[in-house]
């Protein structure tokens, strides 16, 4: 058991594995078989920044394998408002539990724990820098979404639009399509909040084409994936100056149907921000058949389960510690 704290340690191979363990955590997912695998085992769920997905499914996820959970909710409920180290919470909190999966709002803030830390930590989200557990299980999605009509990773095109400056899924997703072959990628924001140099240099060195503007009208219509996200609010230094953004990009079910090919498959990490001044995927799209975005939520609870069983070592005992399903 290692710590995953970036996408940069996962090759194809173990991107494979993952995605085959996740594949068979469908039965105990929907709660159709039950197994106890993790029974004795403690996760310690470490939230220091609001998370509905994130948390809730790496709970879900250890309690489906037979696991307990303790949880932090809130910087405020949590000593590090006293001014204690990651460091030192890391060990304390480390010798309670036997994994961690933890978010806060610093960058690099979750390695910097990692090291005080007994037992295997995972990344759900270090502020602007990465979310690779949401890498994974959008790209779970994508082979997934494509799959169904014979189209796959490798040459496709995904548009990327709104906050790609301070959207820490867009950075972890592009870096782990970096592993594919001739993706093309067209960056869709305001020039203020642009993809990252370090992410595009990232994506030409593997020789995938990027476009990179400011419109969405005119640029969807090569796009296999469209990749929407929220601007982060939280991350700007006011209010007023996130609304300089917010509502810039919107999709709705008639610039889907005039802009995009019609099997665009829609995604977004959500949560997406519904408020009228900003409401950048319109509900009007909620019965659309390519809207993947709760499909891509659901993925993630199996993408949890697999780390977890792969991270303990328990991924070959599922169907050994199975037993009846009763309520
Ligand atoms: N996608 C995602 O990380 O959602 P939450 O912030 O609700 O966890």
């Amino acid at each position: 058991g290692s710590h995953i704290l970036s996408v940069n340690q996962f090759d194809l191979d173990s991107i494979h594995t993952i995605f085959s363990v996740a594949e068979r955590m469908t039965p105990y997912a929907l709660r159709e078989k039950r197994t106890r695998v993790l029974d004795g085992a403690i996760l310690g769920n470490l939230f220091f920044e609001p998370s509905t997905r994130t948390r809730v499914s790496f709970g879900c996820a250890f309690n489906l394998l037979g696991g307990r959970v303790a949880e932090t909710v809130g910087m405020a409920a949590s000593s590090l408002s006293k001014g204690e180290s990651l460091y030192d919470t890391a060990r304390v909190l480390s010798t309670y539990s036997d994994v961690i999966a933890m978010r806060h709002p610093d960058a690099y803030s979750v390695r910097e724990f990692a090291e005080g830390s007994r037992v295997p930590v995972i990344n759900g989200g270090d502020g602007p820098n990465e979310h690779p557990t949401q890498a994974l299980l959008d790209l779970f999605t994508i082979q997934k979404e494509l799959g169904h009509a014979g189209r796959g990773i490798d040459g496709m095109h995904i548009a990327m639009v709104g906050d790609l400056k301070f959207g820490r899924t867009v950075h972890s997703l592009s870096r782990m399509l970096c592993l594919y072959k001739n993706v093309s990628f067209t960056l869709i924001s305001p020039k203020e909040l642009a993809m990252p140099d370090y992410v595009i240099a990232d994506i030409e060195n593997a020789g995938h084409k990027v476009t990179i503007t400011d419109q969405l009208e005119g640029n969807l219509d090569q796009a296999d994936i469209l990749y929407l996200t929220r601007i982060q609010e939280e991350r700007f230094p006011s209010q007023e100056e996130a609304n300089k953004y917010r509502g810039k990009f919107r999709l709705n079910r008639s610039i889907y149907t005039q802009h995009c090919k019609s099997n665009t498959v829609i995604m977004h990490p959500l949560p997406r921000d519904s408020r009228a001044q900003a409401n950048e995927l319109d509900n009007d799209l909620n019965s659309h058949p390519n809207l993947a975005i709760f499909r891509q939520a659901d993925n993630g609870l199996l993408i949890r389960m697999a780390l977890f069983a792969l991270t303990l070592g328990v991924d070959e005992q599922l169907e050994q510690y199975e037993c009846p399903v009763n309520w």
